[in-house]
């Protein structure tokens, strides 16, 4: 595999975008390859079988494009579909699930974490067996929060709304002693400021994003697959790829992307 190949990186919706920032942040000499499954979400409120197979549909998608690594950049389809995939692609790959369970471990000073998320990736437990493994004596809280979701994607960032829900899903993990939050869902970042405010100061949020970027690095860097270089301009060093909706997309992207996103290509995934 040639180190000048892109990346691909997926999610339900725009919510991968918050790693995607990170990516090009910690490894600007990357190229990208971005799909959203904006048909399809929420992953999180679906089952299993189901996740499974929109995951593998996409990354058929993603190797017809040639990519050197694939960033399942959605805690859902980390939950429930990422064994699967490394069983049926020779692709290397990460989730988010794993990068954000090892920073909370280290951030954590009295064992006590929080994890907020979907349904899907609450339910799972993942966060608490990964968290387990790394410290066993921690104790894991899980709070599902599916409303965050359709907020975020219809931009609600700063609004009353999105403060009374989150009042609302937080309120009893304000009282159960947690020191550290884990963003269990790749949109919550985007609504960290409002998850803060309610939380309070006394807790530290994780966003799994920082650390998934930085595995991302080592990964490339042990499979000699780092770019050296940054792709001269008029290269498409960023590329994104949506099943629906590329209009409403762009301007989300552009919204928290600070890149200038023109266009997004939309695509029948059901194809592949
Ligand atoms: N981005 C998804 C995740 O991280 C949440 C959105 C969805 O439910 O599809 O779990």
């Amino acid at each position: 595999m040639n180190d000048s190949a892109p990346i691909g990186v997926f999610d339900s919706g725009v919510g991968g975008l918050t790693v995607v920032r990170e990516i090009m942040r910690q490894i600007p000499n990357e190229k990208i390859i971005y799909f959203g499954d904006t048909a399809r979400v929420p992953y999180g409120s679906k089952s299993k079988e189901t996740v499974t197979r929109y995951s593998r549909q996409i990354i058929r998608f993603l190797e017809k494009q040639n990519v050197k690594a694939i960033v399942v950049a959605c805690n859902t389809a980390s939950a429930y579909a990422l064994d699967e995939l490394e069983k049926v692609s020779d692709i290397p790959m990460l989730g988010v699930v794993k990068p954000g369970a090892r920073t909370a471990s280290d951030v954590t000073r009295n064992g006590r974490i929080g994890v907020i998320g979907t349904e899907a990736t609450i339910g799972s437990r993942i966060y608490s067996r990964y968290i387990k493994e790394i410290n066993p004596g921690a104790e894991v809280l899980g709070k599902a929060c599916p409303l965050f979701v359709p907020l975020v994607e219809e931009g609600l960032l700063n609004d009353p709304v999105t403060d009374e829900i989150a009042i609302r899903y937080l309120s009893s993990l304000i009282d159960s002693g947690i020191d550290t939050l884990i963003l269990g869902c790749t949109h919550y970042p985007l609504i960290r400021a409002t998850v803060g405010k309610v939380m309070g100061e006394g807790v530290t949020l994780v966003n799994p994003a920082y650390e998934t970027a930085r595995e991302l690095r080592e990964l490339l860097e042990r499979g000699h697959l780092l770019h050296q270089v940054r792709p001269e301009l008029g290269t498409n060093q960023y590329q994104f790829f949506v099943s629906d909706a590329a209009d409403k997309f762009i301007r989300f992207a552009n919204s928290i992307i600070k890149y200038g996103i023109l266009s997004a290509k939309t695509i029948h995934i059901e194809e592949y």
